[in-house]
């Protein structure tokens, strides 16, 4: 796949992968991807911790289930991250920004615009959201063929020394190449965060995972080959869309609007 059209097709995978292992030369090709990424001083401050293994993988499904149904049916997840929620096309084709949650149960749907209000938690928790979407996060997790953990190196990431500010940009343009390598090869990925709202929840993982003291696990994602066609999660969002270059980059200086070169024919 030529990089460019790797950029523009890569998508976070909401939804199921498909039921086979990945091929151990594609995992290969991603971590060599991965020691390509830049470090500040070459430090290559990370390490890639590779689960395929069943028995951990079912653990962290467990883990990440639970997480979830805490996190719904805990209320702080809508207070917290309210502004990125979109509730229409429209409203997303205006802002270019934002998640839009388009695929919900329709007994749901009257009440989608209310979830962040006190009343819109009680329904929510009425119509067992909560339950269903840790269902889905077990499910998801459990049906991933791989999980990727990152860690970084605590004597570089550092959170109040300019070194953990670098760190953790090498630790986006790692994640980015190791999306972007997925990508190319017909591969998905998606965050599991959730663990990481939840109190306890990664700390869980990190001892899981064994993750030494001078480690810490930063992020976790799970991986599977992307399928045709697949059911989508019960309650799901796109994001596909994106704020055009006008809007985002200024020529020169901030009260100078970048003009788009035309494009070729
Ligand atoms: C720092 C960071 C945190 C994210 N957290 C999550 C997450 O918890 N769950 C998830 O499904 N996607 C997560 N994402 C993916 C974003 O939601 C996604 O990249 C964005 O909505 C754009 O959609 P796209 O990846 O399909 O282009 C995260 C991405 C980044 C960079």
């Amino acid at each position: 796949m030529d990089l460019l059209d790797a950029i523009r097709s890569r998508r976070t995978t909401n939804g199921p992968f498909e039921d086979r292992p990945l091929d151990p030369a594609h995992v290969q090709t991603i971590l060599e991807m991965a020691a390509c990424a830049p470090s500040h001083f070459n430090s290559q401050p990370w390490r890639f911790v590779v689960i395929q293994d069943q028995t951990t993988r079912m653990q962290l499904a467990e883990i990440a289930g639970e997480s979830m149904q805490k996190l719904m049916a805990g209320g702080r997840f809508w207070q917290r991250y309210r502004k990125y929620f979109r509730f229409s096309k429209q409203e997303v084709d205006q802002r270019g920004d934002g998640i839009l949650i388009d695929n919900m149960p329709a007994i749901l749907k009257p009440f989608a615009k209310y979830i962040f209000t006190e009343r819109g938690g009680e329904l929510m928790a009425k119509f067992q959201v909560p339950k269903v979407l840790g269902k889905d996060a077990r499910k998801l997790v459990a049906g991933s063929p791989l999980i990727l953990g990152i860690t970084l190196d605590k004597s570089e990431y550092k959170p109040d020394d300019l070194s953990g500010m670098y760190s953790l940009l090498s630790l986006g343009a790692v994640m980015q190449t190791i999306w972007l390598t997925a990508t190319s090869l017909g591969i998905g990925m998606q965050f599991i965060s959730t663990p990481m709202e939840v109190e306890g929840q990664w700390e869980k993982i990190t001892k899981l995972l064994q993750i030494p003291d001078e480690h810490s696990l930063m992020v976790l994602y799970r991986l599977g080959y992307i399928p045709q066609a697949a059911d989508r999660p019960t309650i799901d969002w796109t994001s596909s869309q994106r704020k055009r270059t006008a809007a985002l980059a200024y020529a020169n200086r901030w009260d100078q609007p970048f003009e788009p070169a035309a494009k070729p024919d």
